[in-house]
């Protein structure tokens, strides 16, 4: 055959020399395999026999395949490098340089935690420090130390969650362990570590039975504040909470306390804001009065300070407790409390941009 004379094999693949620069990537492969591949490359094999020719034949022909071979391997690599090449323009050319980019998602606070963030930070400026307590919490500091009656109907297992820890406790006993039905009780934790002055606000979440519905929801946010010490009086309680209200709200915000009552405070009230969104016209976030109830305050009752071994006729101060939730609602006009829990994106998206 053709193949077994050395000449005539040369004379075979020369042609294919040529067609090198129009193979695509897997018979360019199949091609350097075919032509010079270590074990049977018909090229290699035509090298590796030159040595059982005749010496002058060896010669001529060892010249011509050497120069082959060399051919071979120029075309390879040239051909190798153009494909390359070819690849990265054609996914150029697929891209669509006009195409507006995808906005990546940044995250953003909750709502929530701005909100508590900024009123925590507005009562800094004032002095007042941040305190955290535990979210399971004694009768004795949720109820008892806070000067609720042993038949209060806070207590009662329909709107607590207790907790069983086995032992003998039993709800009413004092001793009981139960999830916070308020921050409140960081108030005594507060006044127990140490003696007074105490400025401190006290953001946490609490618990009640409460329905899961657009107003209310068994696990929300409360913020608790609290200032101890010598001389302190309803003006000073009145100051802070009108200057935290125009901090937090704006420079014209008006307040008003309204007589309330709280087992842990003497006098009580609930402290309203004029309605941010009609100025006190009256509109629908105000239900029409003009005002929005914010927080509940009063002066710290005596008996709450005995109980924290606090000497009740050298200090007085004052405490007040407020939702961050429903103040961050009626600021950005949320209408379900729900949506703060969900997770949904496009809410939180729309909030991030929010001021
Ligand atoms: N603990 C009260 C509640 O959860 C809120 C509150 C009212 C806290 C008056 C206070 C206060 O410190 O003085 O309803």
């Amino acid at each position: 055959m053709a193949e077994s004379h050395p000449q005539s094999l040369l004379d075979a693949l020369r042609p294919r020399l040529a067609a090198v620069a129009e193979l695509d990537a897997g018979a360019l492969e199949a091609e350097q395999i075919a032509v010079l591949g270590r074990k049977s490359g018909a090229l290699t094999a035509l090298l590796r026999s030159l040595a059982t020719l005749p010496p002058e034949e060896r010669r001529a022909v060892g010249a011509a395949a050497n120069e082959l071979r060399q051919a071979f391997e120029a075309a390879f690599v040239a051909r190798s490098d153009a494909l390359v090449s070819d690849a990265a323009t054609a996914t150029v050319a697929q891209r669509d340089l006009t195409m507006p980019g995808r906005r990546r998602w940044v995250g953003a606070e909750h709502p929530v935690t701005k909100v508590v963030d900024e009123i925590c930070e507005i009562f800094h400026g004032l002095g007042f420090n941040r305190a955290v307590g535990p979210e399971a919490e004694t009768e004795w500091m949720n109820f008892g130390a806070l000067n609720f009656p042993a038949d209060h109907p806070a207590m009662d297992m329909h709107d607590t969650f207790y907790l069983d820890v086995g032992g003998d406790a039993r709800p009413g006993d004092g001793k009981a362990v139960l999830l916070r039905t308020h921050t409140s009780p960081v108030q005594i934790r507060t006044m127990m570590e140490g003696p007074p002055p105490y400025r401190v606000v006290i953001p946490g979440v609490v618990y009640r039975k409460d329905p899961f519905d657009p107003s209310h929801a068994p696990v929300f946010a409360q913020i608790e504040g609290l200032a101890v010490d010598e001389g302190i009086s309803f003006v000073d309680l009145k100051g802070t909470l009108l200057h935290f209200a125009r901090q937090f709200f704006s420079t014209s915000t008006k307040v008003r306390f309204r007589p309330s009552f709280f087992p842990f405070t003497e006098p009580s009230a609930e402290m309203d804001v004029s309605c941010d969104l009609c100025g006190g016209s009256g509109c629908s976030a105000c239900k029409g009065t003009g005002w929005m109830e914010i927080l509940g305050c009063g002066m710290v009752h005596p008996k709450v300070l005995e109980n924290c071994g606090v000497d009740a006729e050298r200090y007085t101060g004052f405490a007040f407790g407020m939702g961050p939730q429903r103040i961050a609602m009626q600021r950005y006009g949320i209408p379900d409390i729900r949506l703060l829990y969900e997770g949904d994106m496009r809410f939180l998206d729309q909030m991030g941009r929010a001021r």
